[in-house]
């Protein structure tokens, strides 16, 4: 049995607020190899880390990201909605702020791989090349660890093919919904042209989907799994990782299978 990577999704979200630097870091404290996070571009074209569109759900602000320059967006709380009842938040302002993808790198390099999802390619003009620069600028893409540093994953085929072009010594993942025609395993063989790894749900993922995905050269990566029971059916299913908000149950998940094994 594999001993599948921990990828914590928007960062320790079970944990911290998603994608803040506070999230980041307790993933990376929680001994997550991958860490996962959503860019989005501001007004002023700068690529932060945020998952919705919209600022409504995680901050204290409202309307859209691309509306607002970098300058406002970093005066937002992305942190005190995750902390219920008036609790006061464990950590200090700036670590509950939207982060920066520079910010962010600065937090994972050298310490975890950044597993970057292009939540809507669609609603801003040259988003790949706008991130490939903004990695560029990061320092990642002229490193010789860039493949350590960094892998791509959108639900978007275009994009992926089109960053496969721009930038082929980055990995790319496509994610894969959950009634798609890319479970199938001849879909498999087309993705594996221009990925080197998919992310299906997890619902979809079998040991079959697994071997399928492994003979066509692509690792296998379920979303979003944070059920103890399904992280130990997934990792006797063969995955090469496993997204999930909660490193934590991971760990345990994880270290039963050693004992498993043994
Ligand atoms: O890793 C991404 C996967 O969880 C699906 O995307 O939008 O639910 O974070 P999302």
């Amino acid at each position: 049995m594999v001993r599948p990577r921990m990828i914590a999704h928007r960062g320790a979200s079970a944990l911290a607020p998603e994608n803040t630097p506070a999230a980041i870091l307790t993933a990376l404290e929680l001994g997550a190899e991958w860490v996962e996070t959503d860019v989005h571009l501001t007004r002023d074209n700068h690529l932060v880390c945020i998952h919705d569109a919209s600022l409504d759900r995680t901050t204290n602000g409202s309307g859209s990201v691309r509306d607002l320059d970098l300058a406002e967006i970093k005066r937002l709380d992305a942190g005190s909605w995750f902390y219920h009842s008036g609790a006061k938040a464990p950590w200090e302002r700036g670590w509950l702020r939207v982060p920066t993808l520079s910010e962010v790198l600065d937090l994972t390099r050298g310490r975890a791989t950044l597993l970057i999802h292009l939540k809507r390619p669609d609603l801003y003009a040259d988003l790949e090349q706008r991130l490939l620069d903004g990695l560029r600028e990061a320092g990642v893409l002229d490193g010789s660890d860039a493949e350590r540093d960094v892998t791509l994953q959108s639900f978007s085929v275009g994009s992926l093919r089109l960053l496969a072009l721009l930038a082929p010594r980055i990995p790319r993942i496509q994610l894969i919904l959950p009634d798609s025609d890319a479970v199938t395993a001849r879909a498999l063989d087309a993705v594996a042209r221009y990925t080197q790894g998919v992310a299906p749900c997890q619902t979809s993922v079998t040991p079959e989907f697994v071997a399928a995905a492994h003979d066509c050269g692509l690792t296998v990566s379920p979303y979003t799994v944070n059920a103890p029971c399904e992280m130990r059916r997934l990792i006797r299913a063969g995955v090469d990782g496993i997204i999930t908000d909660n490193p934590v149950e991971l760990s345990i998940a994880r270290g039963a299978g050693a004992a498993i094994r043994r």
